[in-house]
């Protein structure tokens, strides 16, 4: 157990913001992780558990408790048939890494999702998703140490509450489960075509028969179309998208769409669609934008890089700048899509 006190959050986030954590903690093993939660409790102090930081926001005032560096690794293969693998991974597995070994052994179902930063103990809780495919698609279960009632639990996908960037983990039972493994089944199938539109027209423009494409043809090109929109965290501090993309009432949408031909709307159920905020946002002239030190970056305005803010205030000041700017245009509030450590 490696124990860190007096650690700048800004070191442990992808967003580069925030005090210091009283103590920050790695765990390796369920049985370390039960220890450290249960004597941080009754030492009175809150916990917070963090895998990789590139979807967390801290506070200019720190942690006055005990951070959880989720570090429980393993790759281990659960199931094996014809036409899918059953894996169990590791919370503290780096994500891209998962899926980089997944796609060396042609398996299907999250090379789309290549690129994303962050640990797979953090990829349920906001149910992460990307051209054209998310967690719950190839999700069985997971495991987890129930703080409530100090067990080990398992939870299978219809406990999890999965929606769009959304989970039982970051809604109603939020602070309650951290999250050890991950259950998926990968097919074995090659992928088919259509592809999310992204990728058929990177793969058209390549001139790419689309009915030879392998997960490894995939990932490669996610890889570079997310390379010319989406900034490397350890380049540009952001936390990838930093707002959901709205969800909003169909006729709302039409109403919008007539005004503004050009808009993307993406159907969701029969009476709603989805509008890409990096869109509202870029209708609103911000796209490149520098709001108190945070910039709507270049690639896609849904994304915030810390350029030179001094604090948490500054991301505060620019984020209900940009809120107001859309509400005032469209009638849409968009949501913060990036948890915040408090
Ligand atoms: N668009 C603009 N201007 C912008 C951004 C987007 O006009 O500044 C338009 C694009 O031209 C396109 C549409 O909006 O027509 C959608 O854009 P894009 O395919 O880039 O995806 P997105 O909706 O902005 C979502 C996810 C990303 C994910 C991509 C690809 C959310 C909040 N974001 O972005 O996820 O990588 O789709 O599937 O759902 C993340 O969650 O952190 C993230 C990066």
């Amino acid at each position: 157990m490696n124990v860190k006190t007096n650690i700048p959050l800004s070191t442990l986030t992808t967003m580069r913001l925030g005090g210091s954590a009283n103590y920050v903690i790695e765990v390796t093993s369920d049985k370390d992780l039960r220890e450290v939660y249960k004597k941080s409790k009754q030492s009175g102090q809150p916990t917070y558990i963090i895998g990789g930081g590139s979807n967390l926001i801290a506070h200019d005032e720190g942690f006055s408790g005990t951070i959880i560096h989720n570090k429980i690794m393993g790759i281990e293969v659960t199931n094996d048939n014809a036409q899918a693998t059953t894996v169990t991974v590791g919370a503290g597995e780096i994500w891209d890494d998962f899926v980089k070994q997944m796609v060396e052994r042609n398996l299907s179902g999250i090379e789309a999702m290549s690129g994303i930063p962050g640990t797979v103990g953090a990829a349920p809780v906001q149910n992460i998703g990307a051209y054209g495919q998310e967690l719950a698609d190839t999700f069985v279960s997971l495991a987890a140490y129930d703080t409530q009632n100090d067990s080990f639990v398992t939870l299978d996908k219809s406990a999890c509450g999965f929606a769009y960037r959304h989970s039982i983990f970051r809604g109603e039972q939020m602070g309650r489960y951290i999250i050890t493994r991950v259950t998926l089944t990968l097919g074995k199938k090659p992928p088919q075509p259509p592809f999310y539109d992204a990728l058929q027209k990177y793969f058209e423009q390549d001139q790419i028969n689309t009915t030879t494409v392998t997960v490894q043809m995939i990932r490669d090109a996610v890889l570079k179309i997310r390379s010319n929109k989406l900034p490397n965290p350890l380049q540009l501090p952001n936390a990838g998208s930093f707002f959901k993309n709205p969800i909003v009432e169909k006729q709302l949408g039409d109403t919008l769409k007539a005004t503004h031909p050009d808009m993307p709307t993406y159907p969701v159920d029969e009476t709603h669609v989805k509008i890409p905020a990096g869109w509202l946002i870029q209708s609103c002239m911000l796209k490149g934008k520098i709001l108190h030190g945070i910039k709507v970056h270049d690639g896609n305005a849904v994304v915030l890089v810390n350029q030179s803010a001094k604090g948490y205030s500054d991301l505060v000041s620019a984020r209900q700048e940009i809120v107001d700017a859309v509400y005032q245009k469209f009638h849409i509030s968009l949501e913060q899509e990036p948890l915040e450590l408090q």
